[in-house]
C-alpha cells in the first residue's frame, strides 16, 4: 500500500468535504490500474492490489459522509467485493468507470472549445517530462529514483483504459502516496490541453489519420481508447482501418460546435449512465436528447424511427442502441486536410504528365 495513503487511512484523516470529482478519480484509477494488479483471478502485483482496495475504502468513506448517495454507495460496496474476490478485469473496469461517470455527470465538466495539442505538448515538456520523459515512457533519471516509478504513458495495456478525462483528473488530484502530486498551478484549460496531448502520445507519426463519424470534443474527452475502438468497430470500420481512425480522433481534434447528432448522443449517454440510480434525471436527459435531435427527426431514413420509439423510460440497452443509430447517421468527420490528402499529390502529378505527353503526340 502506498505509504501516505496507508497512514491517512490508519489515522482516519479525511478531507473536510466529500468531493465527487475526487472519488470519481479514484474509481477511474481503479478501472485503469486493476489489470496491472489482477490477471485472470490472480494477484500479480500485491502493492497495486492493496492500493486499489484502499482507494475503494476511501471512496466509501467519502460517499458515506456525503449522505445523499445511498444507491451509489451500495454499488461501490459491490465493486469492492468484486475486487476483493479478484473478479474479471473487464467487469471491474466497466463497473468502476460507470460509477465514476455517474458521479462526474453532476460536475458539469465541459471541455472548452479550442483545446490545443500543441499547447499540451509544451505544457507536458515543462511540467511532466522530468518524470515521465518527453515520449511518456517514464524512463528518466528522476523517474528511476522514484517509488513507485512514473507510469509508462505508452504502455499499451494501460493506454487502452486511458481517456483525456482520466488524465485531466489525475493532473488535478494527483495520485495519493506517489510523486504524482496535484497540479493546482495548471488552469483547467491547461489540464485539458495536456490531457489530450497524453492521449496522442505514441501516435504522432501516424500516416493519414482520418475516418469515422464526427465526435465532439466532449465525447472524445470521456471515451477511453477501448471505448473509442469499440465504437469505431461498431459503426463498421474495417479492422485494418480501425487504428487509422483512432489516430485521427486522437491527433486531429474537432474545432467547431458539436453537431445535433453529437449533442443528442451526449444526452443519451447521460441518460444511460443515470438510468440505474436516478430515473428522473435519466428521463430528463432523454428529453434533452429529443430536443437536440428535433431537426434530425424531420428528415427521412431509419434514424427518425429509432428516435420516435425513444421514451423517458427506455432501458440502458435501448438508449445505447439509439446512440449507435445516431452515430451511424452522423456526417463523416472532417479529415485533417494536410494529413489526409497529401498522398494524392504524386499520383495526380504523374497522371498530369502522362496526359500532357499523350496530347503532344
Ligand atoms: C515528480 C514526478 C512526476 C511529475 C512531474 C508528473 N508525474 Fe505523472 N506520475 C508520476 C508517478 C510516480 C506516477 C505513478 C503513480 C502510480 O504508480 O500509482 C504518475 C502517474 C501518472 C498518471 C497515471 C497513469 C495511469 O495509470 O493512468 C498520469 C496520467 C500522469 N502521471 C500524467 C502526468 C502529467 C500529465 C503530468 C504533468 C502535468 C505528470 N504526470 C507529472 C510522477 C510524476
Amino acid at each position: 500500500m502506498k505509504r501516505a495513503l496507508a497512514l491517512a487511512l490508519a489515522l482516519g484523516v479525511r478531507d473536510a468535504a466529500a468531493e465527487p470529482r475526487q472519488v470519481a478519480h479514484w474509481l477511474r484509477y481503479v478501472a485503469v490500474d486493476y489489470p496491472g494488479a489482477v490477471r485472470q483471478g490472480q494477484v500479480i502485483q500485491q502493492e497495486e492490489f492493496d492500493e486499489q482496495l484502499a482507494l475503494l475504502d476511501r471512496s466509501l468513506q467519502e460517499l458515506r459522509a456525503a449522505g445523499d448517495r445511498e444507491v451509489l454507495y451500495k454499488r461501490v460496496q459491490e465493486l469492492r467485493a468484486l475486487v476483493e474476490a479478484r473478479g474479471p478485469e473487464a467487469e471491474v473496469g466497466a463497473r468502476a468507470r460507470g460509477l465514476a461517470d455517474a458521479l462526474l455527470l453532476g460536475e458539469g465538466l465541459v471541455v472548452p472549445a479550442g483545446v490545443s495539442l500543441e499547447r499540451g505538448k509544451a505544457i507536458f515538456a515543462r511540467a511532466c517530462a522530468s518524470c515521465h520523459g518527453e515520449d511518456g515512457s517514464g524512463d528518466t533519471a528522476l523517474g528511476r529514483t522514484l517509488r513507485p516509478r512514473p507510469a509508462d504513458l505508452q504502455d499499451p495495456v494501460l493506454a487502452e483504459q486511458r481517456s483525456p478525462l482520466g488524465v485531466a483528473l489525475a493532473v488535478e488530484w494527483g495520485i495519493p502516496g506517489t510523486a504524482m502530486v496535484p497540479r493546482s498551478d495548471l488552469s483547467p484549460g491547461e489540464r485539458w490541453d495536456v490531457a489530450f496531448h497524453v492521449l496522442s502520445l505514441g501516435r504522432e507519426g501516424a500516416k493519414r489519420p482520418a475516418g469515422g463519424p464526427d465526435l465532439s470534443l466532449q465525447e472524445l474527452a470521456w471515451m477511453s481508447n477501448q471505448e473509442l475502438r469499440g465504437l469505431v468497430l461498431a459503426v463498421g470500420a474495417p479492422r485494418a482501418e480501425a487504428e487509422r481512425w483512432m489516430d485521427g480522433y486522437r491527433l486531429a481534434l474537432p474545432g467547431g460546435a458539436a453537431s445535433a447528432a453529437s449533442q443528442g448522443r451526449w444526452a443519451l449517454r447521460e441518460a444511460r449512465l443515470l438510468a440505474p440510480w436516478d430515473r428522473a434525471a435519466s428521463a430528463a436527459a432523454v428529453g434533452r436528447a429529443l430536443t437536440a435531435t428535433a431537426s434530425l427527426r424531420r428528415e427521412g431514413g431509419a434514424l427518425p424511427g429509432a428516435l420516435a420509439a425513444l421514451t423517458p423510460q427506455a432501458s440502458a440497452e435501448q438508449l445505447a442502441e439509439v446512440e449507435l443509430a445516431l452515430l451511424r447517421a452522423s456526417q463523416p468527420r472532417q479529415a485533417h486536410p494536410d494529413l489526409e490528402r497529401w498522398w494524392l499529390l504524386p499520383p495526380a502529378l504523374l497522371m498530369l504528365l502522362w496526359l500532357l505527353r499523350w496530347w503532344r503526340r
